[in-house]
C-alpha cells in the first residue's frame, strides 16, 4: 500500500512568507536594511562571468581515435572535411543520455510499483517496453561509435554536460518520496530533450553521407516519438485526476519490438 498522504494534501508546509506575519515583517525589514539601494543592474557580475568564460579551459576535450583501421578509417575518410570529432562527441552525448534513460525508467518503475494508480495510467509492461528501447538505443550508439573507430567508454565533453544536466532528473526519480506523477514530470523533460537530439543526430548522419546510421537513428527517433506521446498522455491523465477530472485520453500502447532488434 502506498503512502496515504499525497503531496497535494494539506500538510505542515511552512515555506511561504504568509505562515508567519510577524517574522515576515522582520524578514522584509532586514532585507531592506541589508540592501538599502536595490538594483537590477547585473553588469558587474556579467562582465566577471564573461571574463572567466573567456579564460578557462573547456569542460572536456576529445581523445585521439582509439582505432583507425579498416571500416573506421574509411568512415572517417568519408566525412573528411567535416569535424568527425564533433560528430563523435554528439554520439557520446546520446550514448550517455540513453544510459541515463534506462536508469530513469528503472527508477520510474520503483515509483510505479509504490503507487496506487487509476485509469489512464500505464501498465508495468508499457514502462518496461520503453526502458528496453532506451537500452537498445544505447547499444545502437555503442556500435555506431565503434564503427567510427572511437571508444564508447569515453565521457565526451557533451556527454559530461548532459550528465550534469540529467542529475536533477535522476534526483527526482530516485527520491523515495517522489510519486509516480512527479516521476513522469521528470521523464517528460528527458523525452523532450531526447526527441530533439535524435532528430538532430539523424539529420547530421544523413548530411555526412552515413545513410545506414541515419536510417537507424531515424528508427530510434520514431520510437522516441512514441515514448513522448505516451508520457505526455499518462502525465496529462495523472494531473487531471489530481484536480478531480476523469482521464481524457488513454495513452497509446507502444508497438511491440521488432524481432531481432
Ligand atoms: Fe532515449
Ligand atoms: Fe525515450
Amino acid at each position: 500500500m502506498s503512502n496515504p498522504t499525497k503531496p497535494t494534501d494539506i500538510g505542515p508546509n511552512r515555506t511561504g512568507i504568509g505562515t508567519s506575519p510577524l517574522h515576515s515583517k522582520e524578514a522584509i525589514k532586514s532585507a531592506e536594511e541589508g540592501v538599502p539601494n536595490p538594483s537590477f543592474d547585473t553588469s558587474a557580475h556579467h562582465a566577471s562571468a564573461v571574463s572567466w568564460a573567456r579564460s578557462v579551459s573547456p569542460i572536456g576535450t576529445m581523445p585521439p581515435p582509439a582505432s583507425m583501421k579498416g571500416a573506421a578509417k574509411s568512415m572517417v575518410q568519408a566525412i573528411k572535411g567535416k569535424h568527425a570529432t564533433a560528430f563523435i562527441d554528439l554520439l557520446g552525448e546520446r550514448l550517455a543520455f540513453e544510459r541515463t534513460g534506462v536508469r530513469l525508467y528503472e527508477a520510474l518503475l520503483c515509483r510505479f510499483d509504490a503507487a496506487d494508480l487509476g485509469e489512464g495510467s500505464p501498465t508495468r509492461a508499457q514502462l518496461e517496453h520503453i526502458r528496453n528501447e532506451e537500452l537498445q538505443h544505447f547499444d545502437l550508439l555503442n556500435k555506431a561509435i565503434q564503427k567510427l573507430g572511437a571508444d564508447p567508454t569515453t565521457v565526451t565533453p557533451s556527454a559530461d554536460v548532459t550528465g550534469v544536466a540529467g542529475m536533477g532528473l535522476l534526483g527526482v526519480l530516485s527520491d523515495a518520496r517522489a510519486t509516480f506523477t512527479e516521476g513522469l514530470k521528470a521523464i517528460l523533460i528527458a523525452e523532450l530533450a531526447d526527441n530533439d537530439a535524435w532528430n538532430s543526430l539523424a539529420h547530421i548522419a544523413k548530411q555526412l553521407g552515413q545513410d545506414d546510421m541515419a536510417a537507424d537513428f531515424r528508427q530510434a527517433l520514431e520510437e522516441e516519438h512514441e515514448h513522448l506521446a505516451s508520457v505526455r498522455a499518462w502525465l496529462d491523465n495523472a494531473v487531471q485526476a489530481q484536480i478531480g477530472f476523469e482521464p481524457q485520453a488513454v495513452a497509446p500502447a507502444p508497438e511491440q519490438p521488432q524481432p531481432g532488434v
